[in-house]
């Protein structure tokens, strides 16, 4: 890595791969943006801006040459990731870090056939949706990853203002999307049984849980609520009644959710103005809720007792 502020290649320019973009030059770095579609120049001097500091190739190659970081964005196929990374690896600099923003794809299942040299470096660093708001970026690394890769990209990560948490083990969806999945399993149901409309489910999950883990964990959350007995207290006492609660199937006939997606479309509209209107809202709410826990002057390890 150079002295002066690192280079990221960013490589496909879709909803991540621009965020990312945006994330790295707020904080001074270099970027350098490469994505096959033949209005990239104007979609990223529109999206991430103009300068110095900001170059579009349509030549992937030329894209890594000079990188610190790689953040791959392309496409959910495995394929497509195994091809990006062949050639990404044959021209990136022999240190550079090799980052797929992959969601479910492993990096184990991308090196395959890829060289040791660079299967090393290469790993998944998931981010949450946007990259530039989201602190969150899951560092997963593959069975054939280097603790010093996973080193470098926690550093870098960290570097761009992030929260990276190092995943012990490659498994589908890792961790933030499994959490989700359960919940949406759940919240789909109970939409399906007519216990909520889709607007309340919304209401409650925002007041309640929501609100909750903005601040404090799931298992903060436990040991707050056991009181002073702590989560001991509450396995014994209100957890062993909730602990027995079936999980509910949501119905997944092409009918059932086909109904869902039109009462979701009725509550919040659909269509290019409407998600731009509900993208300002959630960008500037985060923000938001970022600054009011910034000014709490608070480290998310302070509830923590160091071991
Ligand atoms: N959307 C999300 O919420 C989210 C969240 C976290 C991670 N991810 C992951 O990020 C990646 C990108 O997702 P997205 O939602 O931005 O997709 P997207 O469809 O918005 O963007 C993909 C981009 O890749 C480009 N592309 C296609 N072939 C390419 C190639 N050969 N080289 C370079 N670019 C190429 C496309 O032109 C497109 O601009 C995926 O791996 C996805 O799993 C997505």
């Amino acid at each position: 890595m150079t002295a002066e502020q690192p280079t990221v290649a960013v490589v496909g320019a879709g909803v991540i791969g621009l965020s990312w973009a945006r994330l790295a030059r707020e904080h001074g770095w270099t970027v350098v943006v490469t994505d096959p579609r033949p209005d990239v120049a104007e979609l990223v001097s529109s999206s991430v801006g103009e300068g110095a500091d900001v170059r579009v190739t349509p030549d992937l190659s030329d894209a890594v040459r000079a990188a610190d970081l790689v953040q791959e964005n392309g496409p959910e196929r495995l394929t497509v990731k195994q091809q990006l990374f062949t050639e990404i690896g044959a021209a990136a600099p022999a240190q550079a870090i090799l980052a797929t923003s992959s969601s479910s794809i492993t990096a184990s299942e991308i090196a395959d056939g890829l060289t040791d040299g660079v299967a090393e470096r290469l790993l998944v660093g998931h981010p949450f949706n946007p990259p530039e708001l989201m602190p969150l970026v899951e560092v997963v690394p593959g069975r054939r990853t280097s603790p010093a890769t996973t080193d470098a990209a926690v550093a870098l990560y960290r570097q761009l203002g992030r929260e990276p948490v190092v995943v012990g083990k490659e498994i589908p969806g890792f961790v933030a999307n499994r959490l989700q999945g359960a919940i949406s399993r759940e919240a789909r149901f109970l939409v399906q049984s007519q216990v909520v409309s889709p607007a309340d489910l919304d209401t409650i999950l925002r007041n309640s849980l929501g609100l909750r883990w903005a601040t404090i964990g799931l298992f903060e959350g436990n040991v707050l609520g056991g009181g002073p007995g702590g989560i001991r207290h509450l396995f014994a006492g209100v957890g062993a009644q909730t602990g027995g609660i079936e999980p509910g199937v949501p119905a997944t006939d092409a009918e059932a959710v086909e109904r869902l997606i039109t009462q979701v479309e009725a509550t919040y509209g659909t269509g290019p103005d409407v998600y731009e209107a509900l993208r300002v809202r959630r960008d500037r709410r985060t923000r938001a809720v970022l600054d009011a826990l910034a000014a709490d002057d608070d480290d998310v390890s302070d509830g923590r007792r160091e071991s």
